[in-house]
């Protein structure tokens, strides 16, 4: 039995913003796995001024939470990307 991989199939682009800027993605991502691609270096900032990013990727955590068109605290790892959604950071509340 040979192992062999199952060829990556990506659905239609979308464009989005984050903090005002442009990202590129695919319909079927994550606003977190968008984010990550786009090597964002901050979600958001915790209390103590350090950077927030994903941690778990399955929606426990909430290290990934951002705004999602005025909706706060929105998990990015569980939100699908939609063309023209204006996506912001979360700051420490
Ligand atoms: S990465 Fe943990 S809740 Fe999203």
């Amino acid at each position: 039995m040979s192992a062999s991989r199952i060829p990556a199939q990506r659905g239609p682009t979308v464009e989005f913003e984050f903090d005002g800027d442009p990202v590129v993605a695919h319909e079927g991502e994550t606003v977190a796995a968008a984010l990550l691609a786009a090597n964002v270096a901050a979600f958001g900032i915790a209390r103590n001024g350090e950077p927030r990013l994903p941690l778990c990727n399955m929606g426990t955590c909430f290290d990934c939470v951002v705004t999602v068109d005025g909706e706060p605290l929105v998990r990015s790892c569980l939100r699908d990307v939609c063309d023209g959604m204006r996506v912001t950071r979360n700051e420490a509340s």
